[in-house]
């Protein structure tokens, strides 16, 4: 049986810890000239139904990097586009490729391809979770926090796939996370109830940013409208403007706390440039660092 990576929930604590560990020696050994082999002889299928530029270059890189090869199929390349059945795509897919790499609109699409394939499925975005996103974030914070254990986290904004993957790692990981999120806007609640379950700290939900930012290690923040809501961005401008993380929010955050997005950003709505550019905000680290957990991640799954 293929070990698929859908969200954070199908991984243990030690086997997320691990990912991350293993990234940063890749990262250490990549800086250090180590040439990489693992998956020689090996390819991947990159399916993307939506756009995307880190998760699609980090994971070409990376196969490439570990020595393997790429095939990338955009929605209007294969059979999807004219309503083939899943079901179908994964059985002919796994007949040629060594695993899946995904991103798509609904869960089931990543949930009924895994069904049926053989080799590994990657979830590299859906709209309930960004699951290799989300890794790519915790290594960083490992980089720049050190033990993620006393931590606390804020999320600021939308309840979204981000949002949802950032509670599943809470509820492993063991750090405190607070979401500050408008009304009619917050995470899944199927997600924040079996999160919080699991969890050895607290997993919050309150109004205020101030609130969530106060006394935190990490503030992260993400685009007011995803992929998809596009239709939804007037709107959207006016339910989040309180939320931006600008100077005047990080003023209720301890001064050595890092701001994290995951990008792309759209400067002076959820963040400013003064804060994106400023040394506090990590983004262009945690892009780097997707390169490196998409290492990790192929590594464990297809070697
Ligand atoms: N952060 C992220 O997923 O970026 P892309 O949409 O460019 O892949």
């Amino acid at each position: 049986m293929p070990r698929h990576l859908l969200s954070l929930q199908d991984f243990s604590k030690e086997e997320l810890t691990g990912f991350v560990e293993r990234a940063l020696q890749l990262k250490k050994e990549q800086k250090q000239g180590v040439a990489h082999r693992q998956l020689a002889g090996r390819t991947i299928g990159l399916v993307f139904e939506k756009p995307s530029t880190r998760t699609r270059v980090s994971f070409e890189a990376a196969m490439y990097g570990l020595g393997g090869q790429v095939i990338f199929l955009s929605a209007r390349d294969t059979q999807l586009a004219r309503s083939e059945p899943l079901k179908d795509m994964a059985r002919v897919m796994s007949r040629y490729v060594d695993g899946m790499v995904v991103r798509t609109f609904g869960q089931e699409v990543v949930d009924e391809l895994a069904a049926y394939a053989t080799v590994p499925v990657i979830n590299a975005l859906t709209d309930l979770h960004h699951p290799c996103q989300i890794l790519s974030d915790i290594m960083t914070v490992r980089e720049k926090k050190g033990d993620l254990q006393n931590l606390k986290i804020a999320w600021v904004g939308d309840g979204n796939n981000m949002a949802n993957s950032w509670i599943q790692a809470a509820g492993k990981f063991g750090f405190e996370l607070v979401l500050a999120c408008p009304e009619g806007y917050e995470p899944n609640p199927d997600i924040l109830e079996r999160s919080r379950s699991e969890a050895i700290s607290s997993i919050t939900l309150v109004r205020d940013p101030a609130h969530a930012v106060a006394g935190a290690d990490v503030i992260n923040v993400d685009v007011w409208a995803s992929m998809g809501q596009e239709e939804q961005q007037a709107e959207r401008l006016k339910v989040f403007s309180n939320y931006q993380v600008n100077r005047r929010l990080l003023a209720n955050a301890p001064d050595d706390c890092i701001v994290l997005h995951c990008l792309p950003a759209h400067r002076e709505e959820e963040i400013t440039d003064e804060v994106l550019e400023s040394p506090q905000c990590v983004a262009f680290d945690q892009a780097e660092n997707k390169m490196h957990i998409h290492k990790a991640i192929l590594e464990k799954l297809i070697a």
